[in-house]
């Protein structure tokens, strides 16, 4: 019978055929022991000389690395291996022999692994980061799900600047110019007049000249947006949200963690509430910890965000910045026009803001007035502008960076390896 390797508890004691790869191997005289993997995880293969036929513990003795196969055996507990299971080779039909893997289980420089990026998601870390991934993206979908959220695709392709702090990609539609997206937001607000409360996922492009461990110039966003929300809803539904994913995490990826020995009470801890704090208290506290120089309208960089984190042992957020520091569409604070309505969470252990959020501004005539200042003309805004023309409510959104969250929970120091092929800057391959 066919099976794969997270399957194999279901089928202990029995015979069954597994199609692997050759992580690793090693050796003696009588018995060979074969690390497969198959795509849904690692297990440990033993072929025993005096149990198969000669020509087959030949092959096993001389298989080179990622050689693929059919592999047949039984299964056995194995009360040592992180699996719990391990396989009793019967026969072994080889498919392809691979000679002269470049990524052996020795160390390599992180440009090699880079360069062999379409290999090196093979390995046994990337894997397990990749799994995470794929399980912070199924607990979104489940959570916006259950919350009643509507999943809208917002365009990659626009004619609209949104984050007028980052830079943009600029390409040519036809004859006009256009930008790849940096943000889906200003089209999930006209959604979420439509729809209520709605929710995208999808690639975003910044062309940031930022070389640092949270940067990628291609990233995934996962940006819901809610009508009749308030700043303050809005983050409740935030604390909850990222509380979801890391006890999802914790339930579903257990292998995983373990495969990247995660300290992983350290994620226990991550329960809401989240503690909140100004940014004039930010402002404070970053000068009792000695960066003497900072001073109120600066905004924050990694250094200042990872001191702020140190003194919390849940995600932190950081509200009411500056405006001029800050988007054009976010809304003032009303009693203090100088500071706005948003919310940037800093990750624990140094990982970095994993969301910027804000109310945004609702009131037609505020926002034309933002949009003279920033000088936003022509009809890739004009239909913005007009949300707050009919029936416009206070509505509130925010947007998680999946790369930085799969780090933080991952415990993987940059984000190059948390999405499959990073776009860094200087690097557009594989
Ligand atoms: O704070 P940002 O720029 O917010 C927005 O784009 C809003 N329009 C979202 C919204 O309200 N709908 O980006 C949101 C998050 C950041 O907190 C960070 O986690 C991630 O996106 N991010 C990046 N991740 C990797 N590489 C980059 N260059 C990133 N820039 C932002
Ligand atoms: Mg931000």
């Amino acid at each position: 019978m066919k099976t794969t390797i997270a399957k194999v508890s279901q089928h202990e004691g029995e015979e069954v055929t597994i199609g692997a790869w050759l992580a690793n191997k090693r050796s003696s005289g009588k018995i060979a022991f074969l690390q497969l993997r198959d795509g849904t995880g690692y297990m440990q293969a033993v072929v025993a000389k005096n149990e198969v036929d000669e020509d087959i513990f030949k092959l096993a003795k001389n298989m080179n690395q990622e050689s693929s196969m059919y592999i047949t055996g039984t299964i056995v507990e194995d009360k040592r291996s992180p699996l719990g299971y391990e396989m009793h080779v019967k026969t072994i039909s080889l498919i392809h022999d691979s000679l002269d893997y470049p990524i052996t289980p020795k160390e390599h420089g992180t440009e090699f692994l880079m360069n062999h990026r379409h290999l090196w998601l093979r390995s046994k870390k990337q894997h397990a980061i990749m799994k995470i991934r794929n399980e912070i993206i199924r607990a979104t979908y489940e959570f916006f799900n259950n919350h009643d959220f509507v999943k809208i695709d917002s365009p990659i392709l626009t004619g609209a600047s949104a984050e007028d702090t980052t830079e943009l990609f600029h390409t040519q539609y036809f004859e006009q110019e256009a930008y790849l997206s940096q943000t889906g937001q200003l089209y999930l607000e006209a959604a979420a007049m439509a729809f209520g409360k709605v929710f995208s996922f999808g690639p975003t492009f910044r062309a940031e000249k930022s070389k640092t461990r949270r940067h990628l110039i291609e990233f995934w966003m996962i940006e819901p947006e809610m009508a009749f929300t308030t700043h303050e809803e809005s983050l409740e539904i935030q604390e909850q949200y990222v509380t979801y994913i890391v006890e999802s995490v914790l339930k579903n990826c257990r292998l995983e963690l373990n495969a990247l020995e995660r300290d992983t009470s350290k994620l226990e801890k991550i329960k809401a509430p989240f503690p909140r704090i100004t940014y004039d208290d930010a402002i404070k506290l970053l000068k009792e910890k000695g960066f003497t120089d900072i001073q109120w309208g600066d905004d924050f960089g990694a250094p200042h965000e990872t001191a702020i984190a140190e003194s919390f042992e849940k995600p932190v957020f950081i509200i009411n910045y500056p405006a001029k520091i800050k988007a054009f569409y976010m809304k003032p604070v009303p009693e203090r026009p100088e500071v706005v309505l948003c919310a940037d969470l800093i990750a624990p252990e140094g990982y970095g803001e994993i969301i910027g959020g804000s109310e945004r501004i609702d009131d037609y005539d505020l926002m034309k007035q933002r949009y003279e200042e920033h000088h936003l003309t022509g009809p890739a805004y004009e239909w913005y502008l007009e949300i707050r023309k009919y029936g416009s409510v206070p509505h509130s959104g925010f947007g998680l960076g999946l790369e930085r969250t799969v780090a933080w929970l991952s415990g993987v120091d940059h984000v190059r390896e948390t999405i499959p092929f990073p776009r860094l800057l200087n690097r557009l391959y594989p």
